[in-house]
């Protein structure tokens, strides 16, 4: 897999540009402010059809402008394909050789990972961010990870209107009651099985991280993966857990909170409540790791995400590090940089230090110095 051109018209601060990548690695220098994540935030749009960052449409779309369009040259298992992406304030039309395409399907075509300064923060952030982290991966490794998750949170959203409206008073409680019960057993469905693809993922990545972090930290950290619902770690009986059973514990756990819900006017029970939580030689690593841990932590975790895909799919996806060398001490970062020279994929990597690291020198790279939204 790899993006041999992009081209942009008026996306963020650049106005027209046309640029031709290495195969291996590219690596966009330049001072703050210039537009160095911008380029990485267009190549992440067309694979994950989203930034890594948070932005709306019209964030995106150069000042004072309508629309964006960002264009990709890809290559896939020999074949060529050309990805387009109009962004408009009201929406985003994506196509692939000219044919519109899902959100749902832009994943499966084309995986990327990214590290971001904004990615690194996910061990410390609310737990929010953390089932984000894995419901990425599960969507990088699994065909159908975007679809259930889109669908589990269309469910979601149609529960929470139900149960607001009878909060604001607009339904009464019979009624309320039994709209629920009718969309309940798809609710639960969707929510079982995002759970369970979860708690399986993270199982079976589960020595991948620790090696990672080992490598990564060249210390001997223990590291632990816990899947929480209701304070119940899941991971620890991944084995010979069936849908079933997560779908029972859920219908319990509905029955239990259903005044709570109506009261609140939200869904209480689900995997958008489960919790995910690191432990980092047996400490909750929220509360006990510092900035570097948890970074290296999250580094870990992709690395091993990188390594399960390319495990599942015999290739590796593309690797976006968005200022990440700068964040980590002298080991960490030679250890990462040993990592990018051993998997084979194409990386595009910003950084604000135009000496960059000997060992990162690659056959088939590229050097683009970023300056006001144009490369040098
Ligand atoms: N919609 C937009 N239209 C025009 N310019 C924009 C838009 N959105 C952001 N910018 C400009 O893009 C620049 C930020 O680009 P970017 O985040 O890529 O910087 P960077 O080179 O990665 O810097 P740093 O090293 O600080 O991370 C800023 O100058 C900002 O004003
Ligand atoms: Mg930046």
């Amino acid at each position: 897999m790899k993006m041999s051109k992009l081209r942009l018209k008026d996306f963020r601060n650049f106005t027209n540009l046309e640029i031709q990548f290495a195969d291996r690695l590219n690596i966009f220098v330049g001072e703050n402010g210039q537009g160095k994540s911008n380029l990485l935030e267009a190549i992440s749009l067309l694979s994950l059809n989203e930034s890594f960052r948070y932005a709306d449409n019209e964030n995106l779309i150069r000042y004072n402008q309508s629309a964006s369009l960002i264009e990709g040259d890809l290559e896939k298992n020999g074949l060529d394909f050309k990805v387009k992406a109009q962004i408009l304030k009201s929406r985003k039309n994506v196509t692939w050789n000219d044919k519109k395409i899902s959100q749902a399907n832009i994943r499966n075509h084309f995986s990327c990972v990214v590290f971001s300064p904004e990615s690194l923060s996910y061990i410390k952030e609310a737990s929010d961010e953390r089932r984000t982290l894995i419901d990425d991966a599960f969507i990088s490794v699994d065909p159908l990870g975007a679809g259930l998750v889109a669908e589990f949170r269309k469910a979601l959203k149609t529960r929470n209107k139900i149960l607001r409206d009878y909060s604001d008073e607009q339904k009464d409680k019979k009624s309320t009651l039994s709209v629920l019960e009718s969309i309940e057993p798809l609710y639960l469905n969707l929510a079982a099985q995002l759970t369970m693809k979860r708690i399986k993922l993270l199982f079976d990545m589960k020595s991948e991280v620790q090696k990672a972090m080992t490598f990564i930290t060249k210390k001997d950290v223990d590291i632990l993966v816990e899947y929480r619902i209701s304070a119940e770690n899941y991971l620890q009986k991944a084995r010979e857990l069936s849908l079933e059973q997560i779908n029972n514990a859920l219908y319990q756990r509905l029955q239990q909170l259903r005044d709570a819900e109506l009261s609140s006017g939200s869904s209480l029970v689900g995997p958008h409540k489960h919790e995910i939580v690191f432990l980092y030689d047996q400490k909750d690593s929220r509360f006990y790791c510092s900035q570097g841990q948890q970074r290296a932590l999250i580094l870990s975790f992709k690395m091993a995400q990188i390594v399960y895909y390319c495990k599942l799919h015999g290739a590796y996806p593309i690797l976006l590090l968005d200022d990440v060398l700068s964040e980590l001490d002298f080991v960490k970062r030679g250890a990462l940089i040993e990592f990018l020279q051993s998997i084979k994929t194409q990386i595009f990597l910003t950084t604000t230090d135009l000496h960059l690291p000997e060992e990162l020198r690659m056959n088939q790279s590229r050097v683009f110095e970023v300056k006001e939204g144009r490369i040098l």
